[in-house]
């Protein structure tokens, strides 16, 4: 493992700028969208941690915000669509309008089982907000209201997103190098 996570960077895929002028955007159809309600953000854990803080923050109306954590049964990678939940909501949804935020969409199968779970709680609305759209791999479709960027099937680090719980402090999108997975 090197010192300076840079040195496993094999490319930015979406720039730091690009990311702020992209969440402001999404900021402001979103304050457009909801005007006169209130909304309560749901931020999947942990991924979506620092996606979340930003977005909040280029909504200018009242947010709550709440978090859950899941994780699917078995390999990460190819995924069973057996989700479990690691950690609830400590809100009630009901009679909210619950705005999902979620750092990327793969397969789907993650949102596809939140989107249904949460329904059953009696929620006025959801809506999705997903930073980045990976529809390569697409499995189940699921409704994004909101998306920032649709990218390739790259495995991508940065902005939250991890590689075994490193970079993702990187303020930008990017891809690693091949020998960062083997070290
Ligand atoms: P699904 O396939 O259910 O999964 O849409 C979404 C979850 O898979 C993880 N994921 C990634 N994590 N870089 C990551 O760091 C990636 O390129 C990537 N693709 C999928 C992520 O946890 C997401 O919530
Ligand atoms: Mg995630």
């Amino acid at each position: 493992m090197s010192n300076n996570m840079m040195d496993d960077l094999e490319k930015i895929l979406v720039s730091e700028t690009e990311v702020a002028s992209r969440i402001k955007e999404l900021g402001e159809a979103i304050t457009q969208d909801y005007a006169g309600k209130e909304i309560l953000m749901i931020g999947v854990l942990r991924g979506a941690v620092i996606f979340m803080a930003d977005l909040a923050r280029a909504i200018k109306l009242p947010v709550a915000i709440d978090f859950m954590a899941v994780s699917s049964y078995g390999s990460t990678t190819s995924s069973s669509g057996v989700v479990r939940i690691l950690k609830d909501l400590d809100e009630d949804v009901e009679n909210k309008h619950v705005l999902i935020v979620e750092d990327i969409i793969d397969s789907g199968l993650t949102l596809n089982y939140l989107m249904e779970n949460l329904w059953s709680r009696k929620p006025a609305s959801i809506k999705i907000c997903t930073l980045l759209n990976k529809p390569d791999r697409r499995k189940v479709e699921v409704p994004i209201a909101y998306n920032g960027f649709t990218i390739p099937d790259y495995f991508v680090v940065g902005y939250g997103l991890d590689f075994a719980e490193k970079y993702r402090n990187f303020p930008f999108i990017g891809v690693l190098k091949p020998e960062a997975y083997e070290g």
